[in-house]
């Protein structure tokens, strides 16, 4: 671990001054007044945690087990979109890092390294997210891909019927390649390690998994037109039978906060759901995520595997959440931060980071297993 950049926060500091304004904004940015955005961690950080000295300890082991497969940790990194024009090939340098540590890496339909590539950096150990086509053959087309690549977990998601309104991609145009309005020429033109690794290690930034079905030769505004059209991201009962009835893996629905959604998922006979608002990018006046968890725990705890994102950006958030009944968390924007700050080096720099703090934070509690983190919560 490199001493510089102890914590997110530094690194997230670092990331900013390494990237163009537009590309730091649709990373660290969320919807409206960014209100949601703030209270996941906030939350988060407004629960207490109790320690036990007294008792004999044996130490604390961080490994866990999800869908029949051990991981190093309890926590994996989550889909994030358009990775290569926050920072070159920091998709590929997260899907790596993950399978260094042994921790899941989940692949966005909308990210620049396709299913196949991935397939090949993990050996086949990716979870792959799906946004739903407006069109149930091109759904059906991707998910092949996906299971011919060997990913065996699947994650619908639910939480984007409409995209957010985010006034600073607004106002920043942003679209891939970035649109190159002045402000925009002079931001890359102040991030010269950023440019530079743009033209030679990433070239333009494009929708890998997609590009086949992408008419060649759009326009950026068709492009944008293309995407809208193609991607209802809607989900719904018959979208989610349809899929369960061929997808012979583990399925994830994501984006779940509300009881009435998660006992429908249920019903359907999903593996697992993420308890996730799309890290305060969609709804403002939603709740944060480890509100919800702790709700939906008391009702479905053992009939689902209940994970959660949002918020989290240390190994004591990751300790809260569990407190609060999540069996698994993901990492949005905290394994990009590292990236952005430090090229290859960015996603071990995190790990290493959240591992740290997370064996701190259970031997300082006095906590042997991550199942008894409930146990520590103050009341
Ligand atoms: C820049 C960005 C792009 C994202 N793109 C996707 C995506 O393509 N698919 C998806 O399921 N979630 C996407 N998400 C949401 C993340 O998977 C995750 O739910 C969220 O980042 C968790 O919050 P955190 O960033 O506070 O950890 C994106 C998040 C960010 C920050």
């Amino acid at each position: 671990m490199n001493p510089r950049y102890p914590s997110i926060e530094h690194l997230a500091i670092r990331a900013r001054q390494r990237m163009p304004g537009f590309a730091y904004d649709y990373l660290a940015g969320g919807c409206m007044a960014e209100v949601n955005l703030a209270k996941n961690t906030t939350d988060i950080r407004a629960v207490e945690l109790q320690p036990a000295y007294l008792r004999d300890y044996a130490g604390a082991s961080q490994k866990t087990t999800l869908f029949g497969r051990e991981y190093a940790s309890p926590f994996g990194i989550a889909p994030v979109g358009l990775q290569g024009l926050m920072w070159p090939k920091s998709c590929e340098i997260l899907a790596r890092t993950a399978r260094a540590h042994n921790i899941p890496f989940v692949l966005s339909t909308v990210t620049t390294a396709s299913i196949e590539k991935v397939a090949e950096l993990t050996g086949g150990d990716f979870w792959f997210q799906l946004y739903h086509p407006a069109d149930d053959s091109l759904r059906d087309k991707i998910l092949r891909r996906a299971a011919d690549a060997g990913c065996k977990t699947l994650v619908l998601l639910a939480d984007t019927p409409t995209f957010g309104y985010r006034p600073k991609e607004i106002k920043n145009g942003l679209s891939v390649p970035p649109k190159m309005t002045l402000s925009n020429i002079v931001q890359m033109c102040l991030h010269p390690t950023w440019s530079f690794s743009q033209l030679f290690a990433g070239g333009i930034p494009e929708f890998a998994t997609l590009k086949p079905y992408i008419p060649a030769g759009l326009s950026m505004k068709h492009l944008g037109l293309f995407m809208n059209k193609t991607f209802s991201g809607r989900l719904n009962e018959s979208r989610i039978r349809a899929i369960r009835d061929q997808w012979k893996g583990n399925l994830v629905v994501k984006g779940i906060v509300n009881p009435e959604d998660a006992e429908h998922a249920i019903s359907l006979g999903i593996d697992g759901l993420i308890v996730s608002n799309h890290g305060g990018r969609q709804l403002d006046q939603g709740q944060s995520t480890v509100k919800s968890t702790a709700a939906l725990v008391k009702e479905f705890r053992g009939r689902t595997k209940i994970m959660m994102d949002s918020g989290i950006r240390s190994g004591s958030d990751i300790a809260v959440a569990m407190a609060s009944g999540a069996e698994f968390v993901f990492l949005g924007r905290a394994p990009m931060f590292g990236v952005c700050a430090m090229g290859s080096k960015g996603g071990d720099q995190v790990v290493e980071i959240i591992q740290k703090q997370l064996q701190q934070v259970m031997e300082q509690l006095g906590c042997e297993r991550l199942e008894d983190l409930p146990r520590h919560l103050a009341s």
